[in-house]
């Protein structure tokens, strides 16, 4: 294959000016005003002969330039300076239009490009290369953040009465299955982030995640742990047609509120229904998460129902999460105390085989707990060993009750046997995220 020559260079120079002209448009002005359908009219005129002599159409940043389908500009050049400045700010190296692109496409590229926000953006047509994809911690809370954000578009369609878009939530499952098989112990540290005021979405993305720690643990064929992730993240949609009075509602709820409560996993499964490409399975687990195994929790269901294995899984994971929570009638339990909770309750509410899949895979100790080791060390569980085990610790106070620097924090391998008890951090003013979000 030949490379196509370089654009004719008035060609590249009005692809350029239009670019930059319609990214600083959208930056200024709401959508539809006259500046931006203007600015969006030039890019289609310039868009079309440059597609036309070179296709797929590269724009890039080297170190000495920027490129536009392969004729190169100074990066100090007028032109070329906000969009290096744009490209710089979000990692990027390169954008690639390809055949059949159109200008409000590359548009909405472009409003990503230069907005701050963490909205996701894609496109058939027009594809970014990043140019360090940074560490497995960096790469899944980008992926944790587009999750946010693609979950509150989700409520807010199925509130609206509309049907959220299926393929949006399988991307973020499938970016979280590419973290988890790089590094299961940054999924199970991500799912620790807690948020009061976006509570829903943060504990959603952490049933997700975590329900993903547990169905990778038993080596599920991937489809499977596709179903499982999907349904784990849209477990709580049918709460957007719960009132919001209700679902808000700090205090305890009354018999008339608690039914409509009750309500939800029948109609999440009516949402998951209407979406068209989620895995028919999911909409089961959304249906099934508040079934405990001893026939107790809701919707009724008949003698002798046995929910699915996964919806299982979500209920561990759900109930977990939540009860690590800071909620307006709970304090938030300890990591340690939680799993002894959920163990405790193996056999009752929750499946044993479910609650032993969970010790496994989250461990008695699971990642983000402080401890006080045998040595007067106090730590963060960084990394588990086998068999849900203590395996790594980041040390942050020193024997004698010295707080470390960050530069001074060792990793130490130790096992169960050095780990005398766990602490509340908050007693040692360690924030286990902030020390996890280091890892290499
Ligand atoms: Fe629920």
């Amino acid at each position: 294959m030949t490379a196509s020559p370089p654009l004719p260079q008035p060609v590249a120079e009005s692809l350029l000016r239009s670019l930059v002209g319609l990214g600083k448009a959208q930056l200024l002005y709401p959508p539809g005003h006259v500046a931006v359908t203007r600015a969006l009219q030039a890019l289609e005129r310039s868009l079309g002969p440059a597609l036309e002599s070179r296709s797929p159409l590269l724009l890039a940043k080297t170190t000495s330039h920027f490129l536009v389908g392969g004729v190169p500009t100074l990066p100090d050049d007028g032109l070329a300076v906000d969009m290096v400045r744009w490209f710089a700010s979000r990692e990027v190296e390169a954008v690639e239009i390809g055949p059949g692109a159109t200008a409000a496409e590359v548009g909405r590229f472009l409003a990503w490009l230069t907005s701050t926000g963490s909205k996701s953006w894609r496109s058939a047509h027009v594809r970014t290369r990043r140019v360090d994809q940074g560490t497995a911690w960096q790469r899944g809370s980008r992926a944790y953040r587009e999750t946010l954000d693609v979950l509150e578009v989700a409520y807010r369609e199925a509130q609206e009465g509309r049907i959220p878009d299926p393929d949006r939530a399988c991307r973020c499952v499938r970016s979280f299955l590419e973290i988890l098989d790089e590094d299961p112990d940054v999924a199970k540290g991500l799912a620790l982030l807690k948020s009061y005021d976006r509570y829903t979405f943060h504990h959603s993305v952490n049933v997700c995640l975590l329900a993903l720690s547990l169905g990778q643990h038993l080596a599920l064929p991937p489809a499977t742990l596709e179903i499982l992730g999907v349904g784990a993240l849209l477990h709580d949609i049918g709460k957007t047609r719960t009132p919001p009075e209700i679902v808000r509602k700090p205090g305890r709820l009354n018999e008339g509120e608690w039914a409509a409560m009750r309500r939800h996993p029948t109609l999440g499964r009516e949402i998951l229904e209407a979406m068209a490409g989620i895995p028919t399975t999911a909409d089961r687990l959304v249906y099934e998460h508040h079934m405990l195994y001893d026939g107790g929790g809701y919707p009724e269901r008949p003698a002798g129902y046995r929910p699915a294995e996964l919806s299982a899984l979500v209920t561990v994971v759900d109930a977990f999460d939540a009860m690590t929570t800071h909620r307006p009638y709970s304090r938030p339990l300890p990591l340690p105390e939680a799993v002894a909770q959920v163990l405790w309750q193996s056999g009752k509410s929750f499946d044993p085989l479910a609650a032993e899949v969970f010790r496994q895979a989250v461990g008695t100790v699971p990642v983000g707990s402080t401890v006080r080791l045998a040595s007067g060390e106090v730590g963060v569980v960084t990394r588990l060993a086998g068999d849900g085990e203590i395996g790594e610790v980041r040390v942050v106070v020193d024997p004698m009750g010295r707080r470390l620097p960050p530069e001074d924090q060792p990793l130490r391998v130790v096992t169960g046997q050095e780990v005398l008890r766990w602490v509340d951090p908050l007693i040692h003013g360690i924030n286990p995220h902030e020390i996890l979000s280091r890892r290499p």
